[in-house]
Order: C-alpha cells, then sequence, then structure tokens
C-alpha cells in the first residue's frame, strides 16, 4: 500500500474483465485466463480490506454471459463452486461478510447450495461487506424489484426511490461511489445500473489479471480528485 489517501469510496464495483484476452495473449485456453482471475480476486480483496474499504461489488458472471460456448460458462460456474471451497475459511477469518446478488433460477443446484452456505458462514462478519454479482443483470434485477413491489400491491402515489431501491437485491447496501472496469471498455454491461447514477468511473486497459495492489492505488488516487457534484454547484 502506499501513502495514505483522503478521500477514499465507500463502495467500489468491479468489472472483472479481460481475463480471455490475457489468456489468449499468452496462448492459453480462455479458462486458463478465468482461473487467474478468481487467483487475482484474493490480492484485490486483501488490498481494499487495508484500504478499509467497507463495501466491494464483483461482476463475477452476467445474465449474458450464459451465451457464451457451454464449456466455458461451465468452467466458471466450476470456478466459483472451487473458489468457495477454497477461499471461504479465509473470508470467515478476515471478517468478510458474503452475500449474493442475482437471480439463483437457473444456477445448478449445487452450486446455490454452496453459495447459500457461503452466505450463512459469514453473514456475522463486518469488517468488508463482499457482494458476488453472479447471473446477474441490472435490467433483471430492476424487473425483479417491481414484480415484488406489484406482488405486495403497493399503490402508485406510494412507489418512490427509496422503495425501488429497497427492493433490489442490494437492499441496505449504499450505492457505489466507484466503478472500476479493467480491459479497458467504456461501458457498464448492465451492471449496477440504477445504483451506479452517481458512481465515478475508472476504466484502465490493464487486463483484470494484472490489475494488481498498485493498479487499485491508481485508481483510488483517481477517485480522490474527482470532485462529486451530485448536479449542484460547486460553492465559492
Ligand atoms: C471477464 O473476462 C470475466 C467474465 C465475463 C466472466 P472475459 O471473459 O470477458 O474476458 P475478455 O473480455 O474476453 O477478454
Ligand atoms: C461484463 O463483461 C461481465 C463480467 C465482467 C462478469 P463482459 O465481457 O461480459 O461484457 P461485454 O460483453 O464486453 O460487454
Ligand atoms: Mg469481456
Amino acid at each position: 500500500m502506499k501513502g495514505k489517501i483522503e478521500n477514499l469510496p465507500r463502495h467500489i464495483g468491479f468489472i472483472m474483465d479481460g481475463n480471455g484476452r490475457w489468456a489468449k495473449q499468452r496462448g492459453l485456453p480462455r479458462l486458463a485466463g478465468h482461473r487467474a482471475g478468481a487467483e487475482n480476486l484474493r490480492r484485490v480483496l486483501r488490498a481494499c480490506g487495508e484500504w478499509g474499504i467497507k463495501y466491494v461489488t464483483i461482476y463475477a458472471f452476467s445474465t449474458e454471459n450464459w451465451g457464451r460456448p457451454k464449456e466455458e460458462v461451465e468452467g466458471l460456474l466450476n470456478l466459483l463452486d472451487q473458489y468457495i471451497d477454497k477461499e471461504l475459511p479465509e473470508l470467515v477469518k478476515e471478517g468478510v461478510q458474503v452475500r449474493h446478488i442475482g437471480r439463483m433460477d437457473g444456477v445448478p443446484e449445487r452450486l446455490q447450495e454452496k453459495i447459500r452456505q457461503a452466505v450463512e458462514a459469514t453473514k456475522g462478519n463486518e469488517r468488508l461487506i463482499l457482494c458476488v454479482a453472479f447471473n446477474y443483470g441490472g435490467r433483471a434485477e430492476i424487473v425483479d424489484a417491481v414484480r415484488k413491489i406489484i406482488a405486495k400491491g403497493y399503490k402508485p402515489e406510494e412507489i418512490d426511490e427509496d422503495l425501488i431501491s429497497s427492493h433490489l437485491y442490494t437492499a441496505g447496501i449504499p450505492d457505489p461511489d466507484l466503478i472500476i472496469r479493467t480491459a479497458g471498455e467504456m461501458r457498464l454491461s448492465n451492471f449496477l445500473l440504477w445504483q451506479s447514477a452517481y458512481a465515478e468511473y475508472y476504466s484502465t486497459p490493464v487486463y483484470w489479471p494484472d490489475f494488481d495492489e498498485e493498479e487499485l492505488y491508481k485508481a483510488l488516487l483517481d477517485f480522490s480528485r474527482r470532485e462529486r457534484r451530485f448536479g449542484l454547484v460547486k460553492e465559492g
């Protein structure tokens, strides 16, 4: 970790992109890139913990990613399964609370169970809240929220922004302050659409498996220098 930074984000969202390109660059199969990406997660989470970041959301698998070749999809599902087995003890020890955001429908039963176990085993932890966006889509999330609200019988005049926020998967979690996307793309790809209305965006060409402590430092430093206005006029 480098020198102190004044203005740190409370909540960072990571769009962990570029695993495939990282692998291709090395003449390796795409899955090797995903494996390297999963390894990297440990390093980045630890660094976030050291910076005292309270909330981290990681985009692990989108509702659109089901459209990838079957072997890749299976590989990604297996990787999450293995990741939970391997990392859960450390997550518990490090005080990380795991939350899942996304749809459980469509996720193999065995993996659903494992995700529930990870959530259950860490629910008392408070040092860092880790939201795992898995089978997640920002639009699907809004659709699900609307369904819940209608099912509860709310009247049109009772519907406001707070009500919608409190029916999203992220209910109770503050909106992200900073969205970091690796591998250079300048798009959200259906990530936290509602929640990131006033997030600051940071995009780096570095592929996710190479995004290390130094890269995180650069992103945090960049964020700390942004002026967030939230549509208002700066005083003075
Ligand atoms: C991100 O890496 C991981 C997931 C989307 C699951 P990609 O697999 O999208 O890597 P690129 O974009 O092809 O390099
Ligand atoms: C976004 O990356 C999804 C995840 C990082 C899980 P993609 O690689 O799927 O997004 P696009 O296709 O470049 O928009
Ligand atoms: Mg990609």
